[in-house]
């Protein structure tokens, strides 16, 4: 008999079938779930009550560590005063009291904040606004953009044409035309223990040299790329490298993008990764940290020169035709400025700066373990790349993460064959030698 729908909408909390879980192997799942019901600070706990420490801030986004009062009071109040305020043609004041309070932090002149919903849309947002950007100077011809092996910028058709994860591109057809890619900057060979940016890569940036000569400079929009790349495992930037590729756009008109959603708000120690690195993009994406995961937001921070590139023709009439409905959502924008409060009252940027090396040699504790290939660290972030079974790729670091969950109490994540560790940067130096302690553990229980 058909289900009515009175009893559709009470369905069983056990009923696991009709969620389609993202990027999660479903029939696994749903065979032996690991559910989370709630969270505070440094912890989650499961519905029966299990306290589980969170070694990875959500997913590289709950920076300020979980449920912080001042944020649910500021999300709470909001939702009281304003659900929603049309984001086109009309505003709220949070909304422009957010972007000066992120544009203050970015570094240079990354003056104008256009906000969005996630990481992906960011990453759209930024291509398609460096693409909009050539033509209305007259450098229409400029529609190449340059990803780089091994980067993830989300899962929108622009996001995974630059990026560089072979899975996330390779049902999707053709992608978006005209895209290049420079090669990855991991060598295990040179590079493996580092603590910190490898001294062997800066060179790799010189790729796009080539890539210039293949196709010139100018039809090329664009480059995108990760100051660390954390989705595929932790890949620090070679020392000197990002300057090297800063250095070889100027010289070509290409414009930087930085995606730092994940490298954003703190995780290198800084607001954002380019100040660490002693260099000025001409865009940051950003998502994640900016709500310390409470609410979805993201955004894209540009130069002053890019928004004042738009701003002519007749008053009127919209000077960019990209947006979202829930662009500086009222929530979101509350959320981000009491999470910015709570990063600058608590010092959190620099507690991650300071946490570094204790970080780094805990870390590096896991070299001589069975199976452990490489470590790599920057920040508070810290990428263990493990030996795969025959035949299995991934499946040791998944068996890894699930024992954690299960046997230690611990969330990590398994990204392919690597566990990554990337706490809340309110992580105390006993959590963090919890946590490599646990992870030592289940390296040892999955040998
Ligand atoms: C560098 C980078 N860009 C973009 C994204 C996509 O963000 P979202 O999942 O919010 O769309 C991610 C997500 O991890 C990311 O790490």
């Amino acid at each position: 008999m058909p289900t009515a729908p009175a009893q559709r909408a009470t369905a069983v909390p056990n009923d696991l079938e009709a969620y389609w879980l993202p990027f999660t192997p479903n029939r696994a799942f749903k065979a032996a779930p690991r559910l989370i019901a709630r969270a505070k600070d440094m912890h989650y706990y499961t519905p029966d009550g299990r306290a589980v420490l969170d070694g990875t801030a959500g997913m590289w986004c709950t920076n300020a560590g979980h449920n912080r009062d001042p944020i649910v009071a500021a999300i709470q109040a909001e939702a009281a005063a304003l659900d929603y305020a049309p984001a086109f043609q009309f505003a709220h004041p949070k909304a422009f009291e957010l972007a000066s309070r992120v544009a203050a932090l970015a570094p240079g002149d990354l003056d104008h904040v256009f906000f969005c919903n996630s990481g992906s849309e960011a990453v759209d947002t930024a291509l398609k606004i460096a693409l909009a950007y050539h033509n209305v100077r007259g450098e229409g011809a400029r529609t190449r953009l340059i990803g780089r092996e091994r980067g993830y910028h989300g899962v929108g058709f622009g996001g995974i044409s630059v990026g560089g994860m072979v899975n996330n591109r390779k049902l999707f057809g053709a992608l978006l035309a005209g895209v290049d890619h420079l090669p990855a900057t991991y060598s295990r060979e040179h590079q493996a223990f580092s603590k910190g940016e490898p001294e062997w890569g800066a060179h790799l940036a010189d790729e796009l040299e080539r890539i210039v000569t293949l196709h010139d400079a100018s039809t090329i929009a664009a480059v995108i790329v990760e100051p660390m790349s954390g989705s595929t495992g932790v890949l620090p930037a070679p020392k000197g490298y990002l300057p090297r590729l800063r250095a070889i756009c100027d010289k070509h008109g290409i414009l930087l993008v930085f995606d730092e959603v994940i490298t954003g708000f703190g995780r290198l120690g800084h607001a954002f990764a380019a100040e660490r690195y002693g260099v000025v993009p001409d865009m940051i994406t950003f998502a994640k940290g900016i709500t310390s995961g409470s609410v979805p937001m993201g955004g894209v921070i540009v130069r002053k020169g890019i928004y004042d590139a738009f701003m002519r023709g007749p008053m009127h009439v919209v000077e960019l035709f990209h947006g979202y409905t829930y662009s500086a959502h009222p929530l979101a924008c509350a959320a981000g400025l009491a999470t910015l409060d709570l990063y600058r009252d608590e010092r959190l940027f620099e507690r991650a700066h300071k946490l570094e090396s204790a970080w780094a040699e805990a870390a590096m504790s896991l070299k001589g373990l069975p199976n452990v290939l490489d470590v790599r660290c920057v920040g508070l972030t810290a990428g263990i790349d493990l030996a795969s079974r025959p035949g299995e790729v991934g499946k040791r670091a998944y068996d890894a993460m699930d024992k954690a969950f299960r046997e230690q109490e611990l969330v990590i994540r398994a990204a392919g064959e690597t566990i990554v560790l990337t706490p809340p940067l309110i992580v105390s130096e006993g959590e963090i030698e919890e946590m490599f302690a646990k992870t030592a553990r289940v390296i040892k229980a999955v040998a």
